[in-house]
This record gives C-alpha cells, structure tokens and sequence, in this order.
C-alpha cells in the first residue's frame, strides 16, 4: 500500500533478518551473528559479502537476534525517515544488550559513513561502526571492540569492490540473486548523499562478475540482477584479455571483448551467453547514460529482461537543472521514445521526489504530465527529504511546506496507480513466459513469478508439475492495480 505520509518506500521498508543454514551447529562456531540490512538493494547484497568474511573468521549466522553475540545494522541514509527507522531499532538492541552484557552492536552501511564517530558519540550502546568500503576489516574491529575499545573505520575506497569475495546468499529464493558490478557514484545529484556515503564510482572486474554469475546458474538459479547506483557507466579495462573471454561471439558472429575495454553493454552480454535459461535484469539506469548499444543488446538477447527502470525524478527542466541531474525533459522523453522504438514491450518505472527546493505547481504538472507520456508500470515516490551535506542543503532552501509536498506525492500516486492499472489492463488476453519464484503468499494452490517486464504474474498451479524455478507460459485473463492474473497454457 502507498503511504501519503512517506510515500512507497519500497527501500527503506525492506529489511530483513539473515541467516545461513549452516549455522545450525553452533558449536563450531566461535560467535554468532544476526545481521538486518536497510535501504537499497545494493545495501542487501552488501550484507551477503559481510556474512561471508564473518563466515571465513569461523561466525555462524543466526535468524534470532537473542541468540546473537554480534547484531549487525545494515543501515540507509537515503531519507530521514530511513535514518530514524534505524534509530528506532538501535534502542531496541539497546535493551537487549543490557540483558545479555557482552553482545555486541556493529553499525554498517551509509548511516556509518554519514555519522562516523558520532554515531558512537550519540548511541552509547553501539560499539563497532563500519563504513561500505571497510567490510574486510570487521574481523580486526570485532576483536578491538571485545576488548573493550570502541571501533570504527569509515574510510571510503577508490578500489575496494570485493570482487573476491562470494557473497553468501542470505534469505535466498534459490532462483534470483543480486550481483553488484560497481560501487559509488560520481554524479552529483544536488538532493542525494549516495556520493557522500558510498565514495567514488569504480567498477568490478568483469571476469569475476561473470564467473559469479556462471556459479549462480550452475547452483540453479534463473535470474540475475546486476546491480550499480549507474549501471550504464560500468567501464573496466581488462589489464589483459581474460582466458574466459577468448572466442566469445555474439549471435551475429562477431567477436566480443576484442580490446580490452569491457562496456555494459558488453558485459550484458557476455553474462547473456552464459545460458538461455539464465535471465539478466539490471538496476538502476541514469537516463543520460543508457545507450543505444545497451538497448541493442537487450533487444538481442531473449534472456536480457525487457524491462528498465529510469528514474525522471521530476518532469521539469528548471527543477531537474537543479536537481543536477544533467538531462532535460525533452532529452528524458526523448529517451523514452527510443526504448519503445527499439523494444515496443519493454517495461519502464521510475523514481519520482516531489516539493524539491522551489518547485511550483506548473513544475509539479510538469512531472504528472511526463510520467502520463512515459506511461510507466510502476514508480517509487517520495516527497523531498533534505539530506545534511548534499549539494541541494548546502545551496538551496528546502521552502516547499510539507503539506504540499505531501498533497504534490498523494497526486503522484494516484496518477501512478492510474497508470498501473492501465499497463496491466493491456496486457489482458497476452502471453508471458514467467519465471516461477514462489507459492503465492495468499493461496498455497498458486505459483508467483514475473514476466520479463518484471511484473508480477500469479497462477493456478493447476496440477501440473512445474516447480519454482521452472520457465511457464501463462496467458494473462484479468488484473489488479499490482498483479497480473493468469492460467498455464500448453504450447
Ligand atoms: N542511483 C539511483 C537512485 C538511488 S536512490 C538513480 O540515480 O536513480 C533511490 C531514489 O531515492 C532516488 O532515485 C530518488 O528518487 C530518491 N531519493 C534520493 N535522495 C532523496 C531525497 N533526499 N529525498 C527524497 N528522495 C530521495
Ligand atoms: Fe544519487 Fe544521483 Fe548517484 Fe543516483 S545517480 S546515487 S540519485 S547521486
Ligand atoms: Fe540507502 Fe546507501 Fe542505498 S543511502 S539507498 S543504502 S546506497
């Protein structure tokens, strides 16, 4: 459900308890460890690499944070609001933590890097704080703060992506996994402190995000979803070309990976070619960098999803200068128009902030009226939350008064809601191939999965015999604002 007061904050409402089945044993290992992770789902496959050297150190995962020796807070700053949710639950770890002297709090993620030593200074009960680009140095810091120091290293990287390290999958469906394939950002989007907290942009050894993705689908998941705060300005250049990539062509025949640049869109399709069953999706697109070449490869490929979601943020020119988001609303239309030359059926959503500094109503009509052309599927819609440190705080006044930027998201979000429902109605009487994930969580007789545009399709399961994980072909006969309804039809 939407929520007028913070809006659909998909991010910053997921969170979740992880752990690993191999912790079952307790007694092999010295320490357990709960781990919540906030925010985006950069910040969700971040706790899946922290698991993992915490695993190496000989620390089982555990899904109950009162048996924990060692609780974890994966941590967003991405609004206020996400800001106070983690407060709100530090006080409760700060109950237990009484109870049981000796557990130990570690905050990680964007908060850290934000608040730095004055996080300790302001929790007194927090006693590791853990910055995005110092993960591998949590051992160290566990072992000072059981000796009773206060830890911290928030130092950010221009280096560190973890390549390395294979994540441990963490409250897994077995079928999707995330991969993250850069870090940081180096745009400078005036309302957003992503740059401050996550450090310059720099991406991943391409060899290795293949290679991942190649175990992923040997150990039987289906999906992919490559992960970037910018995914279209992925750039590695190979310091030689890499064995894996040898005699790699595309489905003209050409050659790939010739030289030793590797682009996104080239890296799509190398991970495109580990499997036909393989699905690829990606997150998140700025529109001034995704290329004609990705939207080629996306076209080629039947495994590269249909689907991108391309935050406007807001529909007019004025406000998105402001906003340094570098395009225009002509240039974003624009951008539009030419996904749906290339793919007709692709899927497209967006990020939408209203009441940014100084937006008045024709600017705000300027946004309804962009995301009515855009005809997106879904969107996740906030009202501006001034973040300390970012450009917009320290040049502009926040002067929208709540309440309007309140009623400016309410309208947002019915129009969005107007939209959805129009998606879905067209697609009554198609036909989807979907990628089973789960049971429905409603009806235990039905499949859930999503089709390539990545909306969610729930079935009958109609005593057949596919299971999750299985490609199905469902024709689609009615629809809610969020989910599409379907059968199984034989082909
Ligand atoms: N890298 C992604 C966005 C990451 S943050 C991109 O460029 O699109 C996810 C979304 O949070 C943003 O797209 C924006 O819509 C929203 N957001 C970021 N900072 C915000 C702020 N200060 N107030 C309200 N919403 C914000
Ligand atoms: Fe933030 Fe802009 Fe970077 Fe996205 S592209 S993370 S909104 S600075
Ligand atoms: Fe939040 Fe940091 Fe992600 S601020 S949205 S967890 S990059």
């Amino acid at each position: 459900m939407f929520d007028l007061i913070t809006g659909k904050v998909q991010d910053e409402n997921r969170q979740g308890e992880a752990y690993a089945p191999f912790a079952n044993d307790p007694s092999v290992y010295k320490k357990r460890f709960y781990i919540e992770s906030y925010g985006c789902q950069m910040n969700f496959a971040d706790s899946e690499i922290v698991a993992s050297i915490l695993n190496k150190e000989g620390f089982g995962a555990t899904r109950n944070v009162e048996d924990a020796d060692l609780i974890f807070v994966n941590t967003c700053s991405i609004r206020e609001k996400a800001e106070q949710t983690v407060r709100k639950r530090l006080t409760e770890f700060r109950k237990l933590k009484k109870k049981r002297p000796g557990t130990l709090v570690a905050v990680l993620g964007c908060m850290a890097e934000r608040l730095k030593s004055k996080f300790l200074e302001e929790e007194k009960l927090v006693d590791i704080v853990v910055g995005p680009d110092a993960y591998r140095t949590l051992p160290a810091l566990v072992t000072e703060a059981e000796g009773g120091q206060r830890a911290i290293n928030v130092l950010l990287s221009r280096e560190e992506t973890y390549a390395d390290i294979s994540p441990v999958r963490l409250n897994s469906n077995g079928i999707s996994a995330f991969v993250s394939i850069m870090r940081g950002c180096n745009n400078m989007c005036s309302f957003c402190v992503v740059p401050f907290t996550r450090g310059r942009e720099r991406s991943r050894d391409a060899a290795s995000i293949v290679q991942e993705c190649r175990e992923l689908f040997e150990n039987g998941y289906k999906e992919v979803t490559l992960l970037g705060q910018n995914v279209d300005s992925y750039y590695y250049a190979m310091p030689s070309q890499p064995s894996s990539m040898d005699g790699h062509l595309n489905e003209q025949g050409q050659s790939i990976g010739d030289g030793n640049v590797i682009t996104f869109a080239l890296l799509l399709e190398l991970i495109a070619q580990i499997s036909p069953e393989l699905r690829v999706r990606f997150s998140t697109s700025h529109p001034k960098d995704i290329t004609d070449e990705v939207l080629h490869t996306m076209a080629r490929y039947q495994n590269i999803c249909k689907y991108i979601h391309l935050p406007v943020q807001s529909g007019s020119t004025r406000i998105l200068q402001l906003m340094n988001r570098t395009y225009t609303r002509e240039w974003y239309m624009a951008k539009v128009k030419r996904i749906r030359e290339i793919m007709p059926d692709c899927g497209i959503s967006s990020d939408i902030i209203t009441g940014f500094c100084t937006e008045n109503e024709e600017d705000h009509k300027d946004t309804l009226n962009i995301m009515a052309y855009s005809r997106y599927d879904f969107s996740y819609m906030f009202f501006y939350s001034e973040r300390p440190g970012t450009l917009a705080h320290r040049r502009y006044q926040d002067d929208i008064p709540e309440e309007t930027k309140k009623r400016r998201l309410q309208e947002v979000i019915d129009l969005q809601g107007r939209l959805s429902h129009e998606s879905n109605r067209k697609d009554l009487g198609k036909i989807f191939i979907v990628l089973i994930e789960s049971e429905s969580k409603k009806d235990s007789n039905k499949w859930m999965g999503r089709s390539s545009q990545n909306k969610v399709i729930v079935f009958p399961k109609d005593n057949s015999n596919y299971t999750k994980g299985d490609y199905v072909t469902i024709k689609v006969n009615d629809c809610t604002q969020a989910t599409l309804l379907g059968e199984i039809v034989k082909m």
